[in-house]
């Protein structure tokens, strides 16, 4: 049950910050979650608690408001749908189902095939092997089909995997055998065409033998025409003591990218960050500085299609009876105030401007903004912070390009040259259009029309960068470009 992925975060002077800076409640008032991830064609989602659901209408609107996806938390999970062989449950799952109905929001089915929460005429050894498949396969068709262009994504299998990468001996492996999973996913498929199916799962955030097994099983299932169309990393995180030590940084990113590499869809399916209790400031602030490298991880990879906190309060959480002496792991209170790990949410949301280097396709160069300079030249890509241009967004996919100073802009002057000039954010002179093209994009200025590239298609390190005509000149690829820009 102890879902750890172990990722304590120092509490340093930068952090204290980020939170002393979070969204002030007049503008926070002002954009939901649900407001700043649709901007992005994201889904922002929550795991809905039955109690709160039903009778809980604060609950109930901050779940309307601030979410545009819902994952039943324990609804569509065998034992409450099929307590007894034949006798079917529904009103719960209906409930949620319903609910995302009426306000528009996705439902991410959870789970089909998991080894806990198990009806206990399943889980009791009182089948046989041959009974078991067939109970596992009606169980599937049918819950899939009631839910039929409801339930946009299934969890189709959950947890599967042992901490050392081999496949976890559950009742299913040990009596079905490993084929299971590929049957689950054909059986959901042929239940559902247009349902998404996820195989979802935990610890595999970074670079371990579990995420190794979990690429090679997608990796080789997929390849033999399996119906897996995404990965769900459940993300379920802890804070002990927030210590200036630094613990190796969260490689969900580079772990998002690496699977949708796969071709597949990548989701966040289960955040929440718990606290060795009594809370304090310093770890509600290292909480929040984990919900905001997940939200950014998420917005920056193209394939994170959606990002789901595990209950978005901690009036309603599985943690306290399950990890005693543990608590307050979700965005919102128990009174249902925002926390700074809901601020570092909207903050990343909310936020369009991103830092990266822009390196030219004609010459493998990287835009630069040479310190005391007049123009921008291209240069031999380093780390410099010459190289580290700030792209600030004035407008969908219109944005300044701004040097290290922060203060001095890429900016049209007379004829085809390009110049740094105080950036003045409703200027024209220093707007340019993001526009891709091959593996980039041009840098397409909107007063002129022309782009950035460099004279005569040269390479050399050190030449000017100035308008050329868009037919000619190069793409940039922008490297740390957010996915949801
Ligand atoms: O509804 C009954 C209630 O009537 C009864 O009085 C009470 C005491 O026995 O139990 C209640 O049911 C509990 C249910 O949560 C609703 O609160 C179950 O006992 C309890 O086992 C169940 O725990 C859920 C757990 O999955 C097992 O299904 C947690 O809420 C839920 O957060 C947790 O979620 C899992 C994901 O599905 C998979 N990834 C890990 C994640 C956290 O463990």
């Amino acid at each position: 049950m102890k879902r750890l992925f172990v990722s304590l975060v120092a509490v340093s002077t930068v952090l204290l910050a980020a939170v002393a800076t979070a969204v002030t409640p007049a503008t926070a008032a002002e954009v939901t979650l649900r407001t700043l991830a649709a901007a992005r064609n994201l889904r922002v989602g929550a795991a809905v608690n039955d109690r709160g659901l039903d009778s809980d209408n604060g609950y109930r609107d901050k779940l309307r408001y601030e979410f545009n996806s819902v994952t039943p938390e324990t609804a569509m999970k065998w034992v409450n749908l099929e307590p007894e062989p034949g006798v079917y449950t529904w009103g719960k799952a209906d409930a949620v189902v319903s609910f995302a109905q009426q306000n528009n929001q996705m439902v991410r089915g959870h789970t089909l095939v998991w080894h806990s929460a198990l009806p206990t005429w399943v889980s009791d050894g009182s089948l046989s092997d041959q009974e078991l498949r067939a109970a596992l396969q009606r169980h599937v068709e049918t819950t899939v089909k009631r839910y039929a262009g409801r339930v946009a994504v299934w969890d189709v299998v959950n947890e599967v995997l042992a901490e050392d990468g081999t496949l976890k001996q559950t009742i299913w492996l040990k009596r079905l055998g490993p084929g299971y999973i590929a049957d689950a996913f054909r059986w959901a498929r042929a239940a559902d065409p247009s349902a998404k199916l996820y195989i979802n799962d935990y610890n595999a955030e970074w670079s371990n033998p579990k995420r190794t097994a979990l690429y090679n099983l997608v990796r080789d299932l997929r390849a033999q025409g399996v119906p897996i169309d995404g990965v769900g990393f459940q993300t379920h995180s802890l804070i002990k003591d927030p210590t200036p030590e630094t613990i190796p940084p969260t490689q969900l990113r580079s772990t998002l990218e690496l699977f949708a590499g796969l071709g597949v869809d990548v989701a966040v399916t289960e955040l929440d960050v718990r606290l060795k209790l009594p809370v304090d400031e310093r770890k509600l602030a290292a909480q929040a500085e984990i919900y905001r490298r997940v939200t950014a991880a998420c917005v920056a990879v193209a394939r994170c299609v959606s990002l789901t906190v595990w209950s978005l309060t901690d009036r309603y959480s599985w943690v306290p009876a399950v990890v005693p002496g543990w608590g307050a792991a979700h965005p919102l209170d128990a009174a249902l105030a925002r926390k700074p790990a809901y601020d570092q949410m909207q903050a990343v949301l909310a936020d369009r401007n991103f830092t990266s280097t822009a390196v030219a396709s004609h010459s493998g160069k990287c835009l630069a903004a040479p310190s005391g300079g007049a123009q921008f030249v291209q240069a031999v890509c380093g780390s410099g912070a010459d190289q580290r241009l700030l792209f600030r967004r004035a407008a969908p996919k219109i944005y300044q390009i701004v040097d290290s100073s922060g203060t001095l802009c890429l900016t049209t002057g007379s004829g085809s040259a390009l110049v740094r000039r105080t950036c003045a954010l409703d200027s024209t002179d220093q707007r340019f259009e993001l526009r891709p093209s091959g593996q980039g994009h041009q840098l397409v200025s909107v007063r002129t029309y022309k782009c950035v590239g460099v004279a005569d298609g040269s390479t050399a390190a050190g030449a000017v960068v100035e308008q050329v005509s868009c037919s000619a000149g190069p793409t940039w690829r922008l490297a740390d470009l957010p996915g949801h820009p």
